[in-house]
């Protein structure tokens, strides 16, 4: 299966065991926006829950809020996303198609490449283990076509990027002959700043009503509430807050399932330090959230940090942790360096004294932050994709299983009785009652106990408990593991040490 094809599966997985669910699917949905069906949210809640502890609980000097979706909309002129958090858009005069343009430019490119790194994988093929892939890249003909024209585009986008060009992306794009997708023209519209905020308007009347935006980042709230928690909390730099909520952007392009949509969640947390310690907090940081990502156990592999050279005006470092997707590695977290220039400017825009007073300095001065800031929707995904598989079996079946980790997964164990009858579901049910107050439990009876393990395997459980005739007589049940299918008998009794063994949340904290 090509990983293109694999993607398209686990939508369908997601959606047939109540994952994920496209949004107003009976009015026949509503592009980019997506809901978490039974099983999503007990994995979001999961992955939320991790991240919170992680942060509140483990750092001393990191405190949590909640701050409201709707602000004063005089928040977004100080934090610049007014005047741009935009994203160039261009249309196609004959499909009435809407684009980005910077992101057909980039397809283009990632086309090239994909011409390139296939020419060299013929190469290999064909000169076995002979193969030199430095010299092969410099002297095949093919190869260096392609790569002369790849650098020549890359080298006008990073360019008219740097220079905020949008008749150069224009023109880019009809150089080099890209066309819609829908059409196949080359008849493209000027290109035109988006700007990305949801708006709306509060107020009962239509004259008394003010616009005001849906926030597009969290991280304002946290800003404008800096005041509150560090006087409230007493709170000594450096600190951090730390915020999940929703988050609202009218992507242009919406792609790639639940990896970019229009309304998502971000788990934020910004970190107020002192000015000129800001490059150390920030390594420290990076350090921090790279060990966050790979104790959860998807491989050290399926990582890596992609260092920004081209810096927002506000930034003096800034780096994103990538994850493995099916459709290549791709941003999961940012961390960003970002100096005092939102405290600064809130500061400028409120008349209000943003400011601490560091009693080892005998000074005041407004903190430098350095902010981490992940999607949970992309966490999501990063962790129902990494752990989609499709087993061939010893007796030439085929099954489906999610081999989430365990801490992560929705259903922790599913109680089984083996047959409907002979007082069985009424020992499971005890079973199920002894459990529920520390686990997320399922009691299924229905259909044959073969049917029932493939049905959690399928959503991820890494226990199941079937209760037989034996147990009626023990007081043992079967235990069976999601990833090895092996089977063990244990006294009801122990049951709770030993899934709490493997699933609970702390473990995983406790290794951080
Ligand atoms: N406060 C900084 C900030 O918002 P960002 O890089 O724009 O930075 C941070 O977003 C994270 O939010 C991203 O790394 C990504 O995980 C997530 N994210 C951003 N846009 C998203 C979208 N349209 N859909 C899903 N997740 C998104």
């Amino acid at each position: 299966m090509t990983q293109d094809e694999l993607f398209k599966v686990l939508v369908a997985h997601c959606k047939e065991y109540g994952f994920i669910f496209p949004s107003s699917e009976i009015y026949d949905g509503l592009a980019a926006v997506y809901d978490y069906g039974q099983m999503g949210v007990e994995l979001k809640n999961n992955i939320k829950q991790y991240w919170w502890n992680a942060m509140t609980r483990l750092n001393e000097n990191i405190v949590g809020i909640d701050s409201c979706i709707f602000m004063h909309p005089r928040i977004w002129e100080a934090s610049g996303h007014v005047g741009a958090f935009n994203d160039p858009l261009i249309d196609n005069k004959d499909s009435k198609k809407r684009y980005r343009a910077d992101v057909l430019i980039e397809d283009f490119l990632g086309k090239i490449e994909e011409k390139i790194n296939k020419e060299v994988e013929k190469g290999r093929k064909r000169f076995g283990e002979a193969f030199d892939e430095a010299q092969f890249r410099a002297t095949n003909p093919n190869v260096l076509r392609e790569q002369a024209k790849y650098d020549e585009v890359h080298g006008r986008y990073k360019k008219a990027e740097d220079a905020n060009d949008l008749a150069e992306y224009r023109q880019i794009i009809i150089d080099n002959n890209i066309v819609c997708p829908i059409s196949g023209t080359c008849n493209w519209t000027d290109v035109r700043q988006f700007n990305l905020m949801f708006q709306t308007s509060m107020g009962s009347t239509a004259e008394g009503a003010s616009t005001i935006y849906l926030r597009p980042e969290t991280a304002q709230g946290i800003f404008v509430n800096y005041l509150n928690v560090q006087k409230t909390g007493r709170m000594k730099i450096p600190f951090g807050i730390a915020q999940i909520g929703k988050a609202f952007r009218n992507e242009i392009v919406a792609r790639q399932f639940i990896f970019r949509m229009r309304e998502f969640e971000q788990m934020e947390m910004q970190f107020f330090i002192k000015p000129g310690t800001e490059l150390e907090w920030f390594k420290k940081w990076k350090e921090q959230r790279m060990k966050w990502h790979v104790n959860i156990g998807m491989g050290a592999e399926n990582y890596r940090f992609h260092d920004h050279e081209k810096l927002a005006h506000y930034a003096n470092a800034a780096t994103d942790i990538e994850f493995q997707f099916p459709f290549g590695f791709k941003e999961l977290e940012g961390i960003h360096s970002r100096t005092n220039w939102d405290l600064g400017r809130h500061q400028q825009y409120s008349g209000r004294k943003i400011e601490y007073f560091d009693p080892e300095e005998g000074a005041a001065y407004t903190p430098y932050v350095v902010e981490t800031s992940i999607g949970v929707d992309r966490m999501v995904l990063a962790v129902l994709s990494h752990s989609y598989k499709e087993e061939k079996l010893d007796n030439g079946e085929t099954r489906v299983v999610l081999s989430i980790p365990a801490p992560l997964a929705p259903v922790k164990a599913a109680v089984l009785p083996l047959v409907k009858k002979d007082g069985l579901p009424e020992l499971a049910q005890k079973v199920m009652d002894q459990l529920k107050f520390d686990f997320n439990c399922q009691y299924e009876e229905k259909d044959s106990i073969g049917k029932r393990y493939r049905r959690q395997d399928a959503i991820g459980t890494p226990y199941c408990i079937t209760v037989d005739h034996q147990s009626l007589e023990d007081g043992c049940v079967t235990v069976r593991e999601r990833d090895t299918m092996s089977q063990e008998r244990v006294p009801i009794t122990e049951l709770r040490a030993l899934i709490d063994k493997r699933v609970n949340l702390n473990n995983l904290l406790r290794n951080l």
